[in-house]
C-alpha cells in the first residue's frame, strides 16, 4: 500500500512517503541557501520518501520567525532556491519536492514588532502585536502569492501553505486570534476569506496546474481556538477554492504553557512535536483530526506527527485514515528510512526517540539528530 503512488493535484507521487516541513536553520543571515542545505536535500531524496517539503520559508521580512530562516521574499532568492530543486530531482528517483512558505505574524520570539490580524498578547512571548492594515493584508496576501510564483519559478513541483502550529494563517482562521470586524473577521467564511485571496491571486500567477496544497490544524488546543468541527469545514471550503491536499497538524506555541491534566498529553516546547512517543504521548497522535478530515474531503489528507512503525503506517493507509504519512523527526534520525522500511530492513520502528534534541540543533548552524552528534547522517 505505501509503494502505491497517488496524485497530489497534478503531480504523481510515487510512494506514500511524506517528509514534512522542517526548519532547517541553514541558510545565510540574509536568508540565502547555502551548501548544508544541498547536502540535507541530496540525502533526503537519496532516502526514498515520494515528497519532501522543505522547511519553512519566509514570504515577508514582518513573517521571519528564526535566526538562518531561508527567504521566499524576493526575487533575488529563486537561484538559490533552485539549487534545492535541482538536487532533489538529480538525486531522488523521480521525487518530488515542495517549498513550504509562511508568515510568523504574531509568534515570533526573533522580531522585536510583530503583527496579527488583532492585537491579542501572545504568551509565551508576552509581545503584543499590532493590529493589521487592510492595507498591510493585502500586501502580505501579495507576497504570499508572489512567493509561489517564485517557487515554481525555481523549479519546485508544488508548494505547501504553512497554515498550522499558529503562524499568521492559523491567526486568521482561529477565533482566538481574530477578532477582526471586518470582512477578514468573524464567521468561518470570513477568517477564510485571506486563504482564498491568496490562492486566487496566485493561480493568476502559476496556472491551475501547480499544485498548492496546506498544513492546517484539525484543533488548537486552546480555550476559544479552532476546533474540529470547524476546521473540517474551514477545509472543505479549501477543497472547493482548489487547495490541492491537507496535512493534518494540530496546536499553536502558547499551549506549552497549559497542563497535561487539562489536555490529556504533555505539552513541549513544539506542540506540535510531541516528545517520547510511546512512552510519554500517543502514537499517531494527530489521527482522529486526520480521520475527520478524511470523511469531509475527497482531496488527499496526509497525517504528521508520532508515526514511529511500517505496522502503523500500513494500518492507517489500509484503514483509509490518511492517504499519505508525513515524517519529521525520524528522518531527522534517519534520512533513508522510507527506504529502509520498504526493502524491510531492520527494525518496524524508528530509530528517533524523539526527545526534541533536534530543536536545539538548529539554533547552532544545522539540523541533525542530538543523539548522533558524532555520526551525524547529514556530515
Ligand atoms: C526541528 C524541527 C523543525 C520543524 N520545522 C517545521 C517547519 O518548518 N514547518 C512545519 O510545518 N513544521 C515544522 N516542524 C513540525 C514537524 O513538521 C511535524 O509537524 C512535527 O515534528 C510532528 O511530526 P514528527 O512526529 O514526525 O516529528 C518542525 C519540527 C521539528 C522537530
Amino acid at each position: 500500500m505505501y509503494s502505491k503512488p497517488k496524485k497530489i493535484g497534478s503531480i504523481e507521487i510515487k510512494n506514500r512517503f511524506i517528509r514534512s516541513a522542517t526548519f532547517e536553520g541553514m541558510a545565510t543571515e540574509d536568508g540565502y541557501v547555502t551548501d548544508k542545505h544541498v547536502t540535507l536535500y541530496e540525502k533526503l531524496a537519496k532516502g526514498g520518501a515520494g515528497l519532501i517539503i522543505t522547511g519553512y520559508a519566509y514570504v515577508q521580512k514582518s513573517g521571519q520567525s528564526f535566526e538562518n530562516q531561508t527567504g521566499v521574499s524576493s526575487d533575488d532568492f529563486i537561484p538559490g532556491l533552485s539549487k534545492i530543486a535541482e538536487t532533489v530531482h538529480e538525486n531522488g528517483e523521480n521525487c518530488k519536492v515542495a517549498l513550504q512558505i509562511a508568515h510568523c505574524g504574531r509568534q515570533s520570539r526573533f522580531l522585536e514588532n510583530t503583527i496579527s490580524p488583532s492585537a491579542i498578547e501572545e504568551k509565551l512571548t508576552r509581545k503584543i502585536p499590532r493590529e493589521m492594515t487592510r492595507e498591510e493584508i493585502q500586501g502580505t496576501i501579495d507576497a504570499f502569492a508572489q512567493a509561489i510564483r517564485r517557487a515554481k519559478e525555481a523549479g519546485f513541483d508544488a508548494v505547501q501553505l504553512h497554515g498550522a502550529h499558529g503562524y499568521i494563517i492559523t491567526q486568521f482562521l482561529s477565533p482566538y486570534s481574530n477578532k477582526r470586524t471586518d470582512d477578514y473577521g468573524g464567521s468561518l467564511e470570513k477568517r477564510t476569506k485571506f486563504l482564498e485571496e491568496i490562492y486566487l491571486k496566485s493561480v493568476d500567477l502559476v496556472g491551475k496546474d501547480f499544485p498548492i496544497f496546506i498544513k492546517m490544524n484539525g484543533v488548537d488546543f486552546i480555550e476559544g481556538g479552532t476546533t474540529i468541527e470547524e476546521s473540517t469545514e474551514v477545509a472543505k471550503r479549501l477543497e472547493q477554492i482548489g487547495y490541492a491536499a491537507i496535512e493534518v497538524s494540530a496546536g499553536i506555541w502558547e499551549v506549552a504553557k497549559l497542563r497535561k491534566k487539562d489536555l490529556g498529553w504533555k505539552p513541549t516546547f513544539l506542540p506540535e512535536s510531541r516528545m517520547f512517543i510511546g512512552k510519554m504521548n500517543e502514537p499517531a497522535y494527530n489521527l482522529p483530526y486526520a480521520e475527520a478530515f478524511k470523511k469531509v474531503l475527497d482531496i488527499p489528507v496526509i497525517l504528521i506527527g508520532g508515526i514511529n512503525s511500517i505496522t502503523l503506517v500500513e494500518q492507517i493507509l489500509s484503514d483509509e485514515s490518511a492517504d499519505f504519512i508525513s515524517l519529521s523527526r525520524p528522518l531527522i534520525r534517519e534520512p533513508d528510512l522510507p527506504n529502509r522500511w520498504m526493502k524491510g530492513i531492520g527494525n518496524d520502528t524508528v530509530d528517533c526517540e524523539y526527545c526534541n534534541g533536534c530543536l536545539s540543533t538548529t539554533a547552532s548552524g544545522g539540523l541533525f539528530c542530538a543523539k548522533l552528534q558524532e555520526s551525524n547522517p547529514y556530515s
